[in-house]
């Protein structure tokens, strides 16, 4: 290393940056903890809305401030008519990610309590957020097959009133529970992209919504929340079981990745695949598309086995893999997938969010800013002479 030059982190992987009170990802013992709590047993018991209270306001509600917060979510859902007419305006073919990317922002336009600094009022903000994305999903969803928006239903959970907004028609108690169980695992993962994304453009100060716009862009892509589409496609292109064995050899001998497979941080199982995968299993026999599970059962048997014999290291399953074949034998289009990644994130974003502006753990955030090196050798150590534009 030259004198003076620091080492450089690629990816900032090893690096940490930050105090946090929300979550821990015990990568080695396959552990995540929102708050103190096991996600395994919030998953078991809790609700989606017991669990964003908790990470917004740090603790699980009680009786009375949890009815608080479903009415505080129930009075949020709707979005203005204006945002609706602006996502009619917009092609019908544009993906859902970029739609909700700028839909989040133009919330802020509607907003009139943004001039207030106060933490309840930046909670107050980030629920109402946690609303509205769901309703942003559905709306676009429907409004780009031509279809007028579903009015949320006060008496349905945020879980159901999501899956009801987007078809029209009420789901099933328990489809609607293991929806609600998806939203709680997909709540919070400590500092991943895009919530590293949110807390860096909140440490500028700016504001809820452009942190939030800026995350919804971090998770779009493949190798984060992108990766659960990846994996539906990677299904449906193995087509079926007894093709996932020579799918697996021809990937892994053009280098490629296996949608699905792998996490930066977890060396064993992702927790949140284990609760997923039997929930994936169970509602693709009842919809009559068992193939969906077996698959992917196999895919992450075969897909172990051939990458240890090649690279004599282990691969595990991440929270993609399973929840692709859950989320679509919910009926819910491909292209959805990552922004019900969003619809649930939200939560564990604004947490973030509140945290970087509210310093709750010390030490006290600062404006990320990182160092680089610079390698821009044009004319050897010295820098280079300007040259006027007609002598170039
Ligand atoms: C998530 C991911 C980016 C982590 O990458 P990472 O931190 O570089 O992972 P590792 O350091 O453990 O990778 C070790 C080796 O395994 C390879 N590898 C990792 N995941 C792989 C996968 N799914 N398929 C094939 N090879 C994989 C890497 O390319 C690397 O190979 P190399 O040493 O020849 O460069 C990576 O596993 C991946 O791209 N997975 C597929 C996409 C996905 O499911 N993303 C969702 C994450 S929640």
């Amino acid at each position: 290393m030259e004198e003076g030059k620091s080492t450089i982190n690629t990816g900032l992987r090893g690096v940490t940056v930050a105090s946090t009170r929300i979550s821990h990802v015990d990568g080695k013992a396959g552990k995540l903890i929102y708050r103190g709590y096991l996600v395994k047993d919030l998953a078991e018991a809790a609700t989606y809305e017991e669990v964003a209270h908790l990470l917004l306001h740090d603790r699980l509600p009680q009786a009375e401030a949890l009815e608080k917060f479903r009415r505080d979510l129930a009075g949020a859902r709707a979005i203005p008519e204006g945002l609706i007419a602006a996502m009619a305006a917009l092609p019908a073919d544009t993906p859902p990610m970029d739609v909700l990317q700028a839909a989040v922002p133009l919330l802020a336009a509607y907003d009139r309590t943004l001039a207030d600094p106060s933490l309840e009022a930046e909670q107050l903000r980030a629920t109402r957020l946690v609303a509205k994305l769901a309703t942003l999903v559905a709306a676009w969803h429907r409004i780009r097959q031509g279809l007028g928006p579903v009015a949320p239903d006060p008496d349905l959970g945020h879980a159901a009133n999501f899956l009801y907004m987007l078809s029209g028609q009420r789901p099933e108690s328990d489809v609607a529970r293991f929806f609600d169980v998806a939203l709680v695992l997909h709540a919070e993962h400590s500092f991943n992209a895009s919530t590293f994304t949110a807390r860096q453009v909140a440490s500028t100060r700016a504001h809820l919504y452009a942190a939030v716009s800026a995350a919804v862009g971090s998770l779009s892509g493949e190798l984060h929340g992108g990766a659960n589409v990846r994996v539906m496609q990677m299904l449906k292109a193995i087509g079926s079981p007894e093709k996932v064995e020579a799918y697996i050899t021809r990937i892994l001998d053009e280098g490629q990745k296996i949608m699905g497979l792998g996490h930066a941080v977890y060396k064993v199982d992702d927790p949140r695949a284990h609760i997923l995968a039997p929930m994936s299993q169970e509602l693709g026999r009842r919809v009559g598309q068992p193939q969906w599970y077996e698959m992917s059962k196999l895919l992450e048997i075969k897909g172990k086995e051939a990458f240890k014999a090649r690279k004599g290291i282990d691969i595990f399953v991440n929270v993609d893999f399973y929840s692709a074949s859950l989320f679509y034998c919910m009926g819910i289009p491909i292209d959805l997938f990552t922004p019900v990644f969003a619809v649930s994130r939200i939560s564990g974003w604004s947490a973030h969010v509140i945290e970087e502006r509210f310093a709750l753990a010390a030490p006290k955030p600062a404006l990320y800013r990182p160092g680089s090196d610079y390698v821009g050798d044009y004319c050897g150590p010295a820098e280079c002479a300007f040259v006027p534009l007609e002598k170039r």
